[in-house]
């Protein structure tokens, strides 16, 4: 049958996985996977402050650019992950006083964002992530500690001075269903907007869990945000399970995953959804929750697992 790309050209939607460099260099049964299945890419971790500016003034953009190769080559579009976050940014950056940090956000988003600017591939930013803690407060990170929350807004306007197309995100998890959280960033979204601050949209990451339940009201949710102007999209979608799978930890699986999908079908404004990976050999989950795993859509051999058929049908 048709690859997931397919149905969802057909709907209008995106469908998209988050690209490994290592395999994406030179394991066919990956890239054969990569190229067919999908139709957009958010590079897992070849956008980060870490990897592009791993110190202070030294750009390195070979990861990314591969992917955008890739990407350009396979007629996909790319998700730039990400400019402004608390994790996988340089200790140079966290010490700076006030003034220097604010200088080297703007060097960093100008030349970043500015070599992809004029890139057709490259379509959308996160440009900031993960600006909440759990509870929906402003998260104590260095950026907030050493700029204050005018950070947000300014990095929105750096994004928009360096590419004047782009779509500009904000992202984050636990923001999928209606719950404190997804509502502080709500009205986060919708002051920035009365402030004429460049906010396009909204990105949900999607880390699910089958032992945690299905978020409530996923498509209410993004029906809000939609409200105010903004697109929204499912940008990290997995779904972990304790591990090991069995059949009816799968089934479960499959019927978030479908559940996810049906809810961006029926939201005009949800762009697509990306899943952070494709095949469990090389997803992030077990690396960071103990005895978790199994969260994607393709198992460690290259076999589709239910969840696959989940999204397929559902598209
Ligand atoms: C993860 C990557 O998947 C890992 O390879 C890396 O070691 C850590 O970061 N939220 C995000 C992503 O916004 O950037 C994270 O990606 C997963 C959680």
């Amino acid at each position: 049958d048709a690859p997931l790309r397919v149905h969802a050209e057909a709907r209008g939607k995106f469908i998209g996985y988050a690209a490994n460099t290592g395999p994406l260099a030179n394991e066919a049964a990956y890239r054969t996977i990569a190229a067919s299945e999908f139709n957009q890419v958010t590079p897992e971790n070849a956008l980060k402050w870490e990897s592009t500016e791993p110190s202070d003034g030294n750009y390195t953009f070979a990861g990314a650019d591969q992917v955008v190769a890739f990407a350009t080559a396979n007629n996909q579009q790319v998700h730039g992950h990400t400019l402004v976050w608390h994790s996988q940014t340089p200790g140079w950056v966290q010490g700076l006083s006030a003034a220097a940090m604010r200088t080297a956000m703007q060097d960093h988003i100008a030349t970043v964002v500015g070599r992809y600017a004029s890139n057709p591939a490259v379509v959308s930013w996160d440009v900031v992530n993960e600006v909440f803690d759990d509870n929906g407060n402003l998260r104590t990170s260095f950026w907030l500690n050493t700029l204050g929350s005018s950070y947000i807004a300014d990095a929105f306007r750096l994004a928009r001075a360096a590419d004047s197309n782009a779509r500009l995100c904000i992202n984050d998890y636990n923001v999928e269903g209606i719950n404190a959280k997804s509502t502080a960033m709500y009205n986060l979204v919708r002051q920035l907007r009365a402030d004429g601050v460049p906010v396009d949209c909204v990105g949900f990451q999607g880390h699910l869990a089958i032992q945690y339940g299905f978020p409530s009201q996923v498509r209410e949710n993004m029906e809000r945000f939609a409200a105010l102007g903004v697109q929204v999209r499912v940008t990290e979608l997995d779904v972990r399970m304790q591990t090991p799978r069995d059949s009816t930890k799968d089934t479960t699986q499959a019927t978030y995953y479908r559940n996810v999908v049906q809810a961006c079908l029926a939201v005009t404004a949800c762009a697509g959804i990306t899943i952070w990976g494709f095949t469990d050999k090389y997803s992030w989950v077990p690396d960071v929750f103990s005895g978790e795993g199994a969260a994607l859509l393709w198992d460690a051999n290259y076999a589709t697992k239910p969840s696959y058929t989940a999204v397929h049908d559902a598209l």
